[in-house]
């Protein structure tokens, strides 16, 4: 994650030795808990934190209410997404498409957030049992509208994609 801090000029009166400089990532909770997620007749144990910050965007580190509608809805229409290839936006801590890849041929899991990047990587790991392997499921970062992380997605997966998913990933912002 980018170093965002900088340091500036001690106001007048003030020492220097009052001024703390922290790196951002200090205030990254790495404390994930296994968490049993059940989705019709399926089960998914992953990573996550119970709560997240929105500094830095670290939003991905948990699931929200939209992945779960979205899971549930999957889980009782598999057919929806059945031997499809699909590309996920704003994964998270890949929920969604870690139940996809339960019924599709080809999962990519994406996100701009390296911290949630790694935590996407060893909730792929975990599903690595047989019974849980069913489709190709890999993670690849994605800024939305970056044309160099979308170049290199389709560099790797030149015949594309089937379906385009993203669970909460809409939010309108009034300012
Ligand atoms: C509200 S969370 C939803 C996570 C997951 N889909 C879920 O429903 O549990 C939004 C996700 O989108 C990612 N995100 C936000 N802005 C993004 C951007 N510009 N490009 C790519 N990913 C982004 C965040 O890192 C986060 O993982």
């Amino acid at each position: 994650m980018a170093d965002s801090g900088s340091l500036r000029k001690p106001e007048e009166n003030e020492e220097e030795d009052d001024i703390i400089c922290l790196d951002p990532s200090f205030f990254v909770d790495r404390s994930y808990e296994m968490t049993t997620f059940t989705f019709g007749s399926h089960e998914l144990r992953l990573l996550c934190l119970r709560a997240a910050s929105t500094d830095y965007d670290l939003t991905g580190q948990l699931v929200w209410p939209g992945a779960v509608l979205m899971n549930n809805y999957l889980s009782e229409h598999p057919e929806t997404v059945n031997e499809c290839s699909i590309i996920e936006l704003g994964s998270g801590i890949g929920i969604t498409g870690i139940l996809c890849s339960r019924f599709c041929k080809k999962v990519v899991l994406t996100d701009h957030n390296d911290e949630v990047l790694e935590i996407i990587k060893r909730n792929i790991e975990l599903q690595s049992c047989p019974e849980n392997a069913q489709a190709a499921l890999t993670a690849e970062k994605l800024e939305w509208g970056n044309s160099d992380h979308i170049s290199s997605i389709i560099e790797k997966h030149p015949g594309g994609f089937d379906v385009v998913l993203g669970a909460d990933i809409y939010i309108l912002k009034f300012f």
